[in-house]
C-alpha cells in the first residue's frame, strides 16, 4: 500500500499470479512430471536453430527491426497463409510482426477497446484474454463451451452467442482450435459465426496458434469467410507450431487499417520484436509440408496414449480434436470434484502436475471438476506419466 492505496491498479487487481507458475513451482519442488504448462520438451527443427544462429552470426536483425517485422518473415506469413487457406496478404501492409500470441492479443485489445467496450470470448479461455480486456477498461462476457459426456467434447451453443451480443458488444474474441478443451470449431459453426458478425457489425480477433495442431476435422481461418476478411485480426505464433516456444515471435494478419491500429499499440508495448529468430521463423514457414504432417501425427500418438492411459486411470476423458491438451473430468475419481484440490494433492500423491480449468472460467463453478494434462512432451514423460497416474 501507498497513499493507501494497493499498488496494483484496480483494473489488474483480480489476476493474481498465474496458476502455471504456482503448479510449475509445485512441479520443481515436488519432483513431479509437470503437464500442467503447455511448452514442449524437446526443440523444433534443427535447421531452424541454425538458421538463427546464422542470423546471430551475419548480423541479420541484431539491431532493431523494421516495426512491422523483417520482410522475410512478412513474406513468408502471406505465402503461408495463401498456400495453407489461399488467403491473399499484402507483406507490406497487412502483417504485423509481434512479440509472440500474447504480445498481439494485449496490442489488438489496447487498440481495438474503448472503456464500457464488452468483448465476448468463449469460455473456457485461455487466461490472458482476460487480462488484456482488462488493461483496455474493456468488459468480457463470456460464453461458455458446454462438456457433452455423450460425445466426449465440448460445444458452442450458437444461440447463446447471438444473445451475448449487445448493442456495447465491440469484438469476438475467438480461438480455435480452443484451449484448454481441445475443440476446432466446424465449417458451419464458424459460417454462423461470421454471419452474426456482419449482421451485427463486430470485430473479430481470431487466436489460431494451434492451427497446424488439428487432429480430426481441419482448420478454417475465420477469415476466408465471407464478409470477415475486412474484419478479423487473425493471429498466429512460431511458439506452437515450431516448437520454439522460447522464441517469442508471432504475428498478424488483417486488413491495411487494421494492422495500422493494432501497431499503434504495439509499436508502445515492444516497439518490434526478437530480430535474429524473425529470420529463422522466416525458414520454418518454409518447410514442406512433411514437417506440419509429421508434426501433427507424433502428437496425434502422444494425445492417444495420454487420453487413453488417464481413461484407464479413471478419469473422464474429453479427446482434443486439436491442441496439445487434453481436458478431463475428476469426478470419477474424486466426488468432491474440486479440480483446484485434486491439482494441489496430485504432485503428492502420484508425481504429475496439471491445471485445474477453474481458473479458465468467470463462471467458476462450470467448470470445477476439470482438469487439463498437456501432451506436447517425449513419449517415455507421457508412458511414466501413465503410469503414476493409474496408481490414483
Ligand atoms: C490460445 C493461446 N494463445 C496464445 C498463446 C501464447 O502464445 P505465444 O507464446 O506465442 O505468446 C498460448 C500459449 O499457450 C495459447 O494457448
Amino acid at each position: 500500500m501507498t497513499q493507501g492505496r494497493p499498488l496494483l491498479n484496480r483494473r489488474l487487481a483480480e489476476f493474481g499470479t498465474t496458476i502455471f507458475a504456482e503448479m510449475s513451482a509445485l512441479a520443481v519442488r515436488t519432483g513431479a512430471i509437470n503437464l500442467g504448462q503447455g511448452f514442449p520438451d524437446t526443440d523444433g527443427p534443427e535447421e531452424v536453430r541454425e538458421a538463427a544462429v546464422r542470423a546471430l552470426r551475419a548480423g541479420h536483425g541484431n539491431q532493431y527491426p523494421p516495426g512491422p517485422g523483417v520482410p522475410e518473415l512478412r513474406t513468408a506469413i502471406t505465402e503461408h497463409q495463401l498456400r495453407r487457406y489461399a488467403l491473399t496478404y499484402d507483406p507490406d501492409t497487412e502483417v504485423l510482426v509481434t512479440a509472440g500470441a500474447t504480445e498481439a492479443v494485449a496490442a489488438s485489445m489496447l487498440a481495438l477497446l474503448e472503456p464500457g467496450d464488452e468483448v465476448i470470448a468463449l469460455e473456457p479461455y485461455y487466461d490472458s484474454y482476460a487480462a488484456c480486456i482488462a488493461m483496455a477498461g474493456a468488459t468480457r462476457v463470456p460464453v461458455t463451451l458446454h462438456p457433452e459426456p455423450s460425445t466426449g467434447s465440448y460445444r458452442l451453443d450458437l444461440d447463446e452467442l447471438r444473445a451475448a451480443v449487445t448493442p456495447r458488444t465491440r469484438l469476438l474474441l475467438l480461438n480455435t482450435p480452443h484451449n484448454p478443451t481441445g475443440t476446432v470449431l466446424t465449417r458451419e459453426e464458424l459460417a454462423a459465426i461470421a454471419a452474426l458478425a456482419c449482421e451485427r457489425d463486430l470485430l473479430v480477433v481470431t487466436d489460431e496458434v494451434y492451427e497446424h495442431l488439428v487432429f480430426e476435422g481441419e482448420h478454417l481461418p475465420l477469415a476466408s469467410f465471407p464478409g470477415m476478411r475486412e474484419r478479423t485480426v487473425t493471429i498466429s505464433s512460431a511458439g506452437k507450431t515450431f516448437s520454439f516456444t522460447g522464441w517469442k515471435v508471432g504475428w498478424i494478419t488483417a486488413s491495411p487499417e487494421l494492422v495500422t491500429a493494432v501497431r499503434s499499440a504495439k509499436q508502445f508495448l515492444t516497439y518490434v520484436s526478437a530480430g535474429p529468430f524473425q529470420y529463422a521463423v522466416a525458414e520454418a514457414l518454409r518447410l514442406p509440408d512433411s514437417y506440419f504432417d509429421t508434426l501433427r501425427a507424433d502428437l496425434r500418438a502422444k494425445r492417444d496414449l495420454l487420453s487413453g492411459g488417464l481413461a484407464e486411470a479413471g478419469f473422464e476423458v474429453y479427446r482434443p480434436a486439436g491442441t496439445y491438451f487434453v481436458t478431463t473430468d475428476i469426478r470419477p475419481l474424486d466426488s468432491s470434484g474440486d479440480g483446484f484440490a485434486f491439482c494441489r494433492s496430485l504432485p503428492e500423491r502420484c508425481g504429475v502436475v496439471a491445471v485445474p480449468n477453474a481458473v479458465f472460467y468467470d463462471h467458476r463453478e462450470q467448470g470445477a471438476p476439470f482438469v487439463r494434462f498437456a501432451f506436447c512432451k517425449r513419449t517415455e514423460v507421457l508412458a511414466e506419466a501413465v503410469s503414476r497416474l493409474k496408481g490414483l
